[in-house]
């Protein structure tokens, strides 16, 4: 592989339209943040871009919605993800906004240099136009049938249902977003980029020379690849984004797929000023797109399409895009709120930036979409993170203030045994370094977590604290040992958990620890004095994943009710039919659960005419203590059914609840036992 002087590493700009979640993190800012800090480490050249989107119609929507402008949306969302990312220790170098003087300036000049090489097609089209609202339905505010999936709430833009990219006017049964409307068709003009022009050049590019890509990111490439390019329009009748640096473009913006990734070009400029084109244009230097699957087209077709047009910038390296996370077996979902969102996290689980960071990447959909649960959190949290990490940092601190004062002995002569301890951290580091390298932060994690565990294993076979009694000499070799097995557990784990590394170093007093230090064991001077050692990670306790999972069910129940709808009413029956069944109004004189029932409830009911027996499974609803003594109805002439031994004569009326509760129906009013209802 070519050696690059120096590296920029792009992460996929959020919209700002709505906080960050753990699906963002998982597919995007923790690989490239742990990517960027493996790389310093390394003593590599690295620059790490982040940034808010903040064009598009999402956000507008969403203004419009609250009654506030787009403005507004994007400056709340902004500051929430910029700080959110900053307390979980994304180290970016600089987060930027596409709403930004300079992205304006560099977005509307990258436009015109490829309008003015003639890099652009002017043509006029029909597109779907809403007469009430006066304006072009552009992208997400046109609604309809996807013409592939039959979904009927296919975007203009993409069918989320089948991730089908579409035009406004794929659509079937098209209806404004804005007004409910069916649209018309009006002509308007447009800039297209002809990415069929590019087509050669991009099959070449991709499928030839990178060979080498995740097959996620390269199959689908060729899959569009092989269904042909067609221009792409990159402007929009909207009034809300850059506008289009031509004259005569009154009312049109630049699309936001087109001004989006120049943010990555726009936040260099301010990060780095002058300096910037040598992060760009430098062949020397090697470009990194960290994004989620959604993104793939966008960064390895159109963006390259972009940058080939102009002709004088590199073309993305490597885009390790990963695939999705889901929420507890379901989709996460923005506008269902089915997340875990960043700043809530990090506020409800106050100082466990780490144990987030080290469980999306234990757990991170690199080859194929994962599953997040609170249950396997709190599991990995407690048995890796502090069960063997933790617990041998923990010990070996212990141990050194017990036997030394907290002085670290020298090593004497080594053993077989500690000989190959270093042959096995040698070995892991090896892998660990092959897998960062190759953007499989996976595996790389569970390399990091078996240097601890040759650490405890290390220390439960060799028996510190049985041996210092019979050979004191030994055990100065062993605490030395896993001493440094300390130190290269701060550098292995500074990309993953940086905060945890950074108290293992204060602990043991380590500066300038670099990646080529790691497998090496004189990191920590004889005669060091450590300090008293800090809790790295605390147990998740039961409740705060039953907190969790409550707050998910409580979602899940605001949304059943919210898409709550009745079931359409049956076939029509005559009067002589209604009359057949026998309704009546009864009093609960007794009700208990049957036993050995999950389901039924037995009642004794007075009836006006004596007591009769009804079974009803409705034991999951109701404790039978708070049904003594109401008034309910019931069907009087259902016929007997014996269930468990017993008896039923009548069942009794409810309904169930959108959220899956059930109520008993009873009378509005007091109304004596027996009588009938109709
Ligand atoms: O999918 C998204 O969230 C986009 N806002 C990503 C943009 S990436 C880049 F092009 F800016
Ligand atoms: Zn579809």
């Amino acid at each position: 592989m070519k050696d690059f002087k120096r590296t920029l590493i792009t992460s996929a700009l959020p919209y700002a339209n709505g906080p960050v979640h753990i699906g963002h993190l998982a597919g995007v800012y923790v690989p490239a943040d742990i990517y960027a800090r493996y790389l310093r480490l390394r003593g590599r050249d690295v620059l790490f871009i982040g940034g808010s989107d903040e064009h598009g119609v999402p956000i507008t929507i969403k203004a419009k919605a609250e009654g506030v402008t787009p403005q507004d949306i994007v400056d709340r969302y902004h500051n929430i993800i910029k700080d959110s990312f900053e307390e979980l220790g994304i180290s970016f170098d600089v987060y930027g906004r596409t709403t930004s003087a300079t992205h304006r300036r560099v977005a509307s000049d990258f436009f015109r240099r490829l309008y003015d090489k003639g890099e652009f097609i002017e043509k006029t089209t029909e597109q779907l136009y809403d007469e009430e609202a006066g304006q072009f339905l552009a992208d997400r505010y046109v609604v309809g049938t996807c013409p592939h999936c039959g979904n009927e709430n296919a975007y203009g833009d993409q069918c989320e249902a089948c991730g089908t990219s579409l035009n406004a006017t794929d659509l079937i049964n098209p209806r404004s977003a804005i007004t409910g409307n069916t649209p018309v068709l009006r002509p308007t003009s447009h800039w297209y980029l002809p990415l069929d022009k590019w087509e050669p050049a991009l099959r070449q590019w991709i499928l030839e020379e990178h060979k080498e890509w995740r097959p996620n990111v390269y199959g689908q490439c060729k899959s569009w690849l092989d269904l042909g390019l067609q221009p792409r329009a990159v402007s929009r009748d909207l009034n809300w984004g850059i506008p289009v640096p031509v004259e005569g473009a009154d009312g049109k913006v630049l699309y936001v797929w087109f001004d989006a990734p120049i943010g990555y070009i726009s936040n260099t400029i301010d990060c780095v000023g002058d300096d910037w084109e040598k992060w760009w244009k430098d062949s020397d230097t090697r470009m990194i797109h960290f994004i989620g699957k959604d993104n793939i087209v966008f960064h390895c077709i159109v963006f390259p399409a972009m940058l080939m047009a102009d002709g004088s910038y590199n073309l993305p390296d490597n885009v390790p895009a990963n695939e999705f996370l889901n929420l507890e077996d379901d989709k996460i979902s923005t506008s269902r709120n089915w997340a875990v969102w960043l700043h809530e996290y990090l506020r409800e689980l106050p100082n466990r930036q780490d144990e987030l960071r080290y469980v999306l990447t234990a757990n991170a959909p690199e080859t194929r979409d994962n599953n997040f649960t609170w249950a396997d959190f709190q599991s990995r949290v407690n048995s890796e993170l502090v069960a063997i990490l933790g617990n041998f940092i923990n010990r070996v601190a212990v141990l050194l203030h017990k036997f030394y004062d907290g002085t670290v002995p020298p090593a004497g002569q080594l053993t077989e045994q500690d000989l190959r301890i270093k042959e096995e951290v040698e070995e892991t580091v090896a892998v660990l370094s092959e897998n960062l390298e190759n953007f499989k932060f996976r595996d790389a994690s569970k390399e990091a977590m078996n240097i601890a565990r040759i650490g405890n294993k290390y220390l439960a076979d060799s028996e510190p604290w049985k041996v210092i009694k019979t050979d004191p000499k030994r055990v100065e070799t062993i605490m030395n040992l896993c001493t440094q097995l300390c130190a290269n557990l701060a550098i292995a784990f500074e990309p993953i958990t940086p905060f945890a590394a950074e108290k293992i170093r204060k602990t043991f007093r380590l500066s300038d620890l670099t990646w080529d230090k790691l497998g090496k064991f004189d990191l920590v001077p004889a005669g060091t004095e450590i300090e008293q050692p800090q809790l790295l990670f605390e147990k998740i306790d039961d409740s705060i994943v039953e907190e969790q999972v409550n707050k998910l069910l409580r979602t899940k129940k605001e949304n059943a009710i919210k898409n709550w709808q009745p079931k359409p009413v049956k076939p029509a029956v005559d009067f002589e039919t209604f009359e057949k069944l026998d309704i009546r109004v009864g009093k609960v004189l007794e009700c208990k659960k049957v036993k050995k029932s999950k389901k039924l409830l037995q009642f004794l009911i007075e009836d006006g005419m004596g007591t009769r027996t009804i079974l009803s499974g409705i034991a999951a609803y109701y404790a039978p203590e708070d049904l003594i003594g109401k008034e309910i109805c019931f069907i009087a002439n259902f016929e007997p059914r014996k269930m468990m031994g017993i008896e039923s004569n009548g069942m009794i009326l409810s309904a169930v609840n959108a959220d899956d509760t059930l109520t008993v129906i009873g009378p509005a009013g007091p109304v004596q036992p027996g009588a009938a209802v109709g």
